[in-house]
């Protein structure tokens, strides 16, 4: 199968196409219920895993950034998978510094208040207030420094959050968001101008040897956002300022993005934003959205839509998903309702559960199931 075959980014031998979808746990990082977490993940098959949501500010902590490797690198790097850091900037500036403000490229509300929802492109004015350029600046080089940390740490790729709605690099890029009328916004141009200089500097941060993955979201959702044209365009530039692999997702919002996809939903249903993604650029991509069964999933590389697929909320369900299809015991796999509660309870703050694995969060205190 094509699912099993490995892939090769700048060096990174990925062993099989199926990469873990980042996914913001609420279980932490340098702890046992994380590593027992993804631990599980990495024996259940997978190729890749990418840790979600590591705010780039965490890095300048010398401490965090030493202890990951034994914290967690090595437990997924003990069954031969990949892990890549998910680096990301939401809308406090600094992230954890101690007078830390609401900001955003516009003036607005911000989406990443856990009391307020999906807001910040309504254009509520108030919350949020405009970044300097000088801190944008800022914020460019800390995305550079903390991918090149993350690479000192023992990560084996790093990926930029530049989606849903709620990172600074997916709000500079729609139009929605950024209604700056400097460098930074006003067309096309200046509303990617944010996301291309991230990418130059963390190239050039990260060295010559290192695979770097980008996140976007191929469309937004909402009327006026950000158009599979548009992201076709900003991917064209991403690959040239030195990004590997364009990681192809959907959506606007918390509320709002490929992990609100139900049932009713056709599985694979945001294929085609990666497959025309994929036919303009020279450049692996990674499609997602509810590709729980192995069929989509296979359908969708041998058709050419994607190079790789990201399985999310069916891995929380299931970690032993991919290994249960290669080992030909499909039958054996628990099927994900695609029912949110997990990433509901997430993005309020709240362990994840998951109603059809009572292992999800207490791996660590379990007996391992065979
Ligand atoms: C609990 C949960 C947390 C998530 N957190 C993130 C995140 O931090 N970063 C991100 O890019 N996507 C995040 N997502 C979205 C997933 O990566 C994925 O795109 C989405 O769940 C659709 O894939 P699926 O249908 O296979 O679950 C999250 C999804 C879930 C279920």
């Amino acid at each position: 199968m094509k699912l099993f075959e490995p892939i090769t980014i700048r060096g990174m031998e990925i062993r099989n196409r199926v990469v873990m979808a980042p996914m913001g746990t609420t279980f932490g990082f340098r702890n046992k219920r994380a590593r027992a977490f993804y631990a599980e993940r990495a024996r259940g098959g997978v190729g890749a895993i990418t840790v979600a949501l590591l705010p780039v500010d965490l890095f300048e902590d010398q401490d965090f950034v030493q202890g990951l490797g034994a914290s967690l690198i090595d437990a997924i790097h003990e069954h031969g998978v990949k892990v890549g850091s998910q680096i990301w900037h939401g809308n406090k500036y600094p992230y954890s510094g101690e007078n830390a403000e609401l900001v955003a490229p516009s003036p607005g509300m911000p989406l990443w208040e856990k009391d307020v929802e999906r807001v910040w492109y309504d254009g509520a004015l108030g919350q949020c207030r405009e970044l300097t350029i000088a801190e944008i600046e800022d914020i460019i080089a800390k995305f550079a420094n903390a991918a090149a940390r993350a690479k000192d740490a023992g990560f084996d790729f790093v990926e930029v959050h530049g989606c849903h709605g709620h990172s600074l690099a997916h709000q500079f890029f729609s139009p929605l968001g950024n209604r700056r009328r400097d460098r930074y916004g006003k067309d096309l141009a200046g509303r990617m101008r944010f996301n291309i200089e991230m990418a130059h500097a963390i190239r050039q941060a990260i060295g010559e040897d290192y695979p770097f993955f980008w996140r976007l979201s191929a469309s937004e959702g909402p009327p006026g956002g950000i158009t599979l044209s548009d992201a076709v365009e900003l991917s064209k530039q991403l690959v040239k300022a030195g990004v590997d692999v364009i990681d192809v997702s959907f959506g606007a919002g918390i509320h709002d993005d490929a992990a609100r996809v139900t049932k009713k939903q056709r599985m694979g249903t945001f294929a085609h934003l990666a497959e025309a993604v994929r036919q303009q650029i020279e450049a692996p991509v990674i499609a997602v959205g509810r590709i729980n069964s192995y069929k989509v999933a296979e359908a969708i590389l041998a058709k050419g839509q994607a190079d790789m697929v990201a399985i999310g909320r069916q891995l929380l369900c299931d970690p032993f998903w991919p290994r249960k299809v290669r080992e030909g015991r499909a039958r054996e796999i628990v099927a994900c309702d695609s029912c949110s509660e997990c990433v509901d309870l997430a993005v309020a703050g709240e362990p994840m559960r998951c109603k059809k694995n009572g292992r999800l969060g207490r791996e660590w205190e379990l007996p391992a199931p065979e």
